[in-house]
């Protein structure tokens, strides 16, 4: 986990780099001290999800009437509240929770629509949120979703994340899941 500042831009400077920067950051809103800072945080992080059992941690709500709610059924809400942490390992030190729903969004069932929040409670990003939100081709090995807003040291966040399934046990219904975040923010 790593956060540099990518950015750090202190004026004045020449009006034309200024010029430059205006247009390749448009969104950027300069602060009232002339100091424009962009962080970018990246950081890979694991999911522990369990499908089912007694510990379910992700269920389906509600779906078709006389359908099998599945993962793959079109219009099949999920909930799910996941624990996440540095390491694969399930004693690895936790840094939050993702909590979010989970639909199947296309008629075929291959696309699933996420909105998801990664609720932090770790030391450094305590009480911050990065709120991921899209829909991806959820057949392929890496799904890939925009990340649309942020609260506390994520305010203004915009980026993607990734995930990917590194393992899955049909008897437990666990599944561990690696993210890759990837965002700017202030
Ligand atoms: C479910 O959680 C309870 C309480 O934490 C625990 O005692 C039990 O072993 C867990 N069961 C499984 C299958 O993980
Ligand atoms: C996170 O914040 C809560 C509420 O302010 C506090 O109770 C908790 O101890 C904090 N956790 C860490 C790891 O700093
Ligand atoms: C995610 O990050 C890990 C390194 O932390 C890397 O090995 C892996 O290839 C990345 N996955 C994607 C989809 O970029």
């Amino acid at each position: 986990m790593a956060t540099k500042a990518k950015f750090s831009l202190v004026f004045p400077v020449s009006s034309a780099i200024f010029l430059v920067m205006l247009l390749k950051f448009a969104s950027t809103i300069l602060a009232a001290d002339d100091k424009v800072v962009i962080k970018e945080t990246k950081m890979t992080v694991y999911l522990h999800d369990y499908a089912g059992g007694p510990n379910a941690t992700s269920l389906p709500m509600v779906g078709f009437p006389g359908k099998l709610w599945s993962l793959t059924q079109f219009g099949t809400l999920f909930v799910s509240d996941d624990l996440i942490t540095q390491g694969p390992e399930l004693t690895s030190p936790m840094l939050g929770r993702g909590q979010g729903i989970y639909m199947p969004m296309s008629l075929d069932g291959v696309n699933a629509y996420v909105s998801f929040s990664l609720v932090f409670t770790n030391k450094a990003y305590n009480g911050s949120t990065i709120q991921v939100q899209g829909n991806s081709n959820q057949l392929l090995a890496v799904s890939e979703y925009g990340v649309v807003s942020g609260t506390g040291k994520f305010r203004y966040a915009t980026g993607y994340i990734t995930f990917e399934t590194l393992s899955f046990d049909p008897s437990t219904f666990y599944s561990l899941i690696r993210a890759n975040v990837s965002v700017r923010h202030d």
